[in-house]
């Protein structure tokens, strides 16, 4: 049984859900085509995020909006605001690759009270609710159990284009990839954060991210049973963008691994 304000946000996501499905599908045949599909996507994300807004504010009219498109824009009630990324994995969606999300969550006095997570290729409703635990569909999440680094496997997200060079960054990567089984970078910071909660990877760590990338996967993870923080150990991750997430003993290791490697890179500079 899910809560009222975890329905309304998870009908919202089924219904947006939709609508990039079928331009998913559109896109795999726009791939081959010589234009490519650029355009197109960016209509498709458009589309899914004025869908969110209408059901959103017609269950919750007064509440503030950030979303990634439209930006920000106040309600008349100050305390409650949605945090929405239509579509995460842009690039995924754009190549025809089927992973994607969408990532709603709300915030109540500056703080997440609730996160959902959807991905509409496996049908997987990731949800939380502050104090009530995080799902996947209707499966409780737990963080994985592994002590261990070197039998972990970490998620993360390389910057990319002109955030290419971004000082210490690969130095991190470098570290992470010595002290574990492996790293993956699937394309969806969002998903990324959920698959921690789930379970399936082992920590996740990322620089430079976006409100509406996170807001909604920190939930899960911390009412999974995991840490997250930025990269200083602290709590800013919603501006900094800075997020290191990883269960309760693989979180110190990560985060001085990538404070070293940091440094290292630094001081070689
Ligand atoms: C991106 C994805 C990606 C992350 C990027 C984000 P978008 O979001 O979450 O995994 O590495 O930093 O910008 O552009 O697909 O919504
Ligand atoms: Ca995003
Ligand atoms: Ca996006």
């Amino acid at each position: 049984m899910r809560s009222p304000v975890l329905n309304v946000v998870a009908n919202a996501a089924l219904k947006a859900a939709r609508g990039l499905i079928r331009d998913f599908g559109e896109v795999e045949q726009l791939q081959v085509s010589v234009k490519g599909p650029g355009d197109f996507v960016s209509t498709a994300d458009l589309r899914a995020e004025r869908t969110l807004r209408t059901e959103l504010t017609r269950a919750r009219p007064g509440y503030g909006l950030l979303f990634e498109e439209a930006g920000a824009a106040p309600g008349s009630d100050p305390r409650h605001r949605w945090i929405v990324d239509p579509l995460d994995g842009t690039t995924n969606f754009l190549h025809g690759i089927p992973h994607f999300s969408i990532s709603i969550a709300l915030e109540r006095d500056g703080e997440i009270v609730a996160g959902v997570v959807y991905e509409p290729t496996r049908d997987e409703m990731f949800a939380a609710e502050k104090g009530l635990g995080a799902y996947v569909n209707d499966r409780r999440l737990r963080v994985s159990a592994r002590r261990q680094l070197s039998e972990s496997v970490i998620g993360t997200g390389m910057p990319f284009g002109p955030r290419a060079g971004q000082t210490g960054y690969v130095e991190t990567l470098e570290a992470i990839m010595r002290a574990t089984s492996g790293v993956r970078r699937m394309g969806s910071a969002a998903l990324d954060l959920a698959y921690v909660a789930a379970g399936r990877y082992d920590g996740f760590w990322e620089f430079g991210l976006a409100p509406w990338d996170i807001a909604a996967g920190i939930l899960l993870i911390r009412e999974a049973g995991g840490y997250v923080s930025d990269m200083a150990g602290g709590h800013d991750m919603m501006t900094t963008g800075d997020v290191l997430a990883a269960n309760d003993h693989l979180h110190l290791p990560l985060a001085r691994l990538i404070k070293e490697a940091m440094r290292a890179g630094r001081d070689a500079r």
